[in-house]
């Protein structure tokens, strides 16, 4: 009898409800048990768990977030802590585990599959910075949210003559930045895939007053940073208050905590423009950051088709005994891809998009 483990891990995005129903809805066909994990990583270390029927993911199809919950902890942060998961494992009697994540979780995952752990893994991020597949879903729903975002900025910009900065997430990557941008029409995008000169910026906003046009909108993703890492350009440092907020690696961020797999709090890009923006253009500059905002909430029919289409494949791989192997969307097909090729490298922004999105610059 297969007892197949599910968890999700990281931040919650939508279409993480659709996967789990997937999973259990195809695992029933074939008499699989499944047992919901509680709070990702977490709850396989304390053993928090929950047995998952029909009934039970029953009418979560359109739900956002996660019906199991969900944690950002690291197990192999502490050996004591792998050592109590690897006897839930066995307790529990789960013999197969789907992990839903992004590279965080599903970086776990590969360290238990080395260990003789069968995992399978479902790329989940709003970010879309997974290696190895086209899409992850989340990412959709996230888009959807800035695009609207940026429609009901542009008429409020429009109105007062201003600039308004929006700052939304994806983390190291531009995905959410761009495609957004691009849909919504914003008359700069800046991502962390290229440094950004603030001079420059303002140079394309200024043609673009020159032409006409009293407003504009800057898209910025939160990973996107200055050109110059110590950041020489900026002016007058001590007002925009700058260099507390710049870390070594010359990224604005919230604070200098970092969880538990090393990531920075991102945040504070979209401020920083802001001042410098209204500075050197004389223009009333506004900012708006989205943040959870677009994790939330009822998944795109995208999203939830795609997250269906990994949840069924996830089983199929089990039922092979097919482990170590995360499944992908490439081109039109599901596939599965070794979980260390999905970890190889982080996947970042196309700068064929990217020449697109600057076709609409100014
Ligand atoms: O990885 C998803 C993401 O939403 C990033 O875009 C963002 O930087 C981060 O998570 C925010 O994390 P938290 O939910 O812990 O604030």
């Amino acid at each position: 009898m297969k007892k197949i483990g599910i968890l999700t891990g990281g931040g919650d995005c939508p279409g993480l409800n659709a996967v789990i129903r997937a999973v259990v809805r195809k695992s029933s066909q074939y008499n699989y048990d499944v047992i919901g994990i509680k709070n990702g990583w977490k709850g396989l270390i304390n053993g928090e768990m929950e047995l998952l029927t029909n009934f039970s993911v029953s009418g979560i199809l359109t739900k956002g977030g996660t019906i199991l919950g969900t944690s950002r902890k690291n197990p192999f942060n502490n050996q004591q802590d792998v050592q109590k998961l690897i006897d839930n494992i066995k307790k529990f009697g789960i013999n197969s585990l789907v992990s839903i994540g992004g590279d965080d979780t599903l970086s776990v995952a590969y360290k238990l599959h080395k260990i003789g752990i069968p995992v399978i893994g479902i790329p989940k991020t709003i970010d879309n910075d997974l290696y190895g597949t086209d899409y992850t879903f989340g990412f959709d729903t996230a888009v959807s949210i800035v695009t609207q975002a940026i429609d009901r900025l542009h008429t409020t910009a429009e109105s007062h003559h201003r600039v308004i900065v929006l700052e939304v997430m994806g983390r190291h990557a531009g995905w959410i930045a761009t495609v957004a941008g691009i849909a919504g029409g914003a008359d700069e995008i800046l991502i962390p895939e290229v440094p950004f000169d603030i001079e420059e910026v303002c140079q394309k906003l200024r043609e673009r007053y020159s032409r006409g046009k009293t407003f504009s909108i800057v898209t910025v993703a939160e990973g996107a940073h200055p050109k110059n890492e110590k950041n020489d350009n900026i002016e007058n440092k001590s007002e925009v208050n700058i260099d507390s907020n710049v870390n070594k690696s010359g990224l604005i961020v919230q604070t200098d905590e970092k969880d538990d797999f090393g990531n920075v709090k991102l945040g504070g890009v979209g401020h920083f423009l802001a001042k410098e923006i209204e500075k050197r253009m004389d223009v009333e500059t506004r900012v708006t950051v989205l943040g959870h905002v677009q994790r939330g909430g009822t998944p795109t029919a995208n999203d939830r088709f795609l997250s269906t289409r990994f949840g069924v494949a996830a089983v199929e791989l089990i039922k092979n005994e097919d482990f170590g192997k995360m499944v992908a969307l490439q081109g039109n097909k599901i596939v599965a891809i070794p979980l260390e090729e999905a970890l190889s490298k982080p996947k970042t922004v196309d700068m064929e998009l990217y020449e697109i999105a600057k076709v609409f610059f100014g």
